[in-house]
């Protein structure tokens, strides 16, 4: 192992460049060179390819966002695509690839990694969907984005007396609903893996609108259906006003917290530890506060599952 490649691809997530710092850091303080790959596969299909040294991934630990660009490749998902890539990678030097992304990401890595192209994967993406991590990169940032929106949302909503229906990312999973609505004191959070009945929840704005409180906020995951058709089943039920906000990109900006930046700090040292071991086709995680490494397939196999205890907690903190 004499160079090793980076590469961000997927939606970005903050502390992508935290991870980026510590491979960078870690492979030239074991002597080995690092190329940089811009914008994902795509770039990586392009040759789109830097040479990175200590001071290039100087004054990135704090920013959101990431500095090798990313993109979602259609190509790269071909079998051409593949071959195609490795033989860049080898054209360019290159001994062994960390990936940073999401679950598309891993599985472009996986497919590298059964082509016998060394690569480990860093899970990347505030969906926290990956099954074998506790966490993934970015989604503690995203969680605290959310719960300051909510606060902010509380203000206006209890001064009107309104609901506010909050509408937030995470595709299939409800992390972000339910860690965000859990921290952020939600009256009522809507997850995927959960079925909810928006009879229930109306009845719950009835009994409180009984008791005198008029306000309340709701947490939709994107997954879990559509906020303004909850607004108008509400609506419908109720005489009582509502609002919807669509938070959206705003999720995948700002500055990482501390929590991310450690964890991207950690996994991308332990990414390089790997290929310096000779280890290929792992991906690394979080359980519990240790990090580990498990075969890319078998992590990618898992079925992620929401925390049933957050989720019921979230209901008894919420009557
Ligand atoms: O996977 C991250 C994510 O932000 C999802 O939560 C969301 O559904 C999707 O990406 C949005 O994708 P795009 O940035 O391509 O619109």
């Amino acid at each position: 192992m004499k160079r090793i490649g980076v590469l961000t691809s997927g939606g970005d997530s903050p502390g992508m460049n935290a991870a980026i710092r510590a491979v960078v850091r870690v492979s030239i303080y074991n002597g080995l060179k690092v190329s940089g790959i811009k914008r994902g596969y795509e770039g990586l299909l392009k040759g789109d390819i830097v040479d990175m040294d200590i001071s290039s991934v100087g004054d990135i630990i704090h920013r959101g966002g990431t500095k090798l660009g990313t993109a979602r490749c259609e190509e790269f998902k071909t079998d051409e695509g593949i071959d195609k890539a490795i033989e860049i990678l080898r054209l360019f030097g290159i001994d062994g690839l960390v990936v940073i992304g999401g679950n598309g990401s891993l599985t472009g890595a996986k497919r590298l990694a059964e082509k016998g192209f060394p690569t480990i994967g860093i899970p990347g993406t505030i969906d926290n969907d990956l099954a074998y991590t506790d966490y993934s990169i970015g989604f503690d940032t995203a969680v605290n984005t959310v719960v300051n929106a909510i606060s902010n949302l509380r203000d206006t909503s209890s001064s009107h007396g309104r609901v506010n229906i909050v509408e937030v990312m995470g595709r299939d999973c409800g992390d972000i609903a339910l860690y965000a609505g859990l921290a952020g004191g939600a009256e009522s959070i809507i997850v995927p893996e959960i079925e909810s009945s928006y009879d229930e929840i109306c009845r719950k704005l009835i009994s409180g609108k009984n008791r005198g409180k008029l306000h309340s906020i709701i947490i939709l995951a994107e997954g879990a259906g559509d906020a303004y058709g909850l607004q108008n089943h509400i609506l419908s039920k109720i005489d009582i006003e509502s609002r919807v906000s669509i938070l959206g990109h705003l999720q995948r900006g700002g500055i990482p917290t501390a929590l991310d930046r450690m964890l991207a700090s950690r996994f991308g040292a332990k990414a390089v530890e790997l290929l310096i071991e000779g280890k290929e086709g792992r991906t690394v995680g979080i359980k519990g506060n240790e990090i580990i490494d498990v075969d890319i397939y078998e992590a990618l196999a898992m079925e992620k599952e929401i925390n049933k205890d957050l989720y019921d907690l979230t209901g008894m903190l919420a009557i």
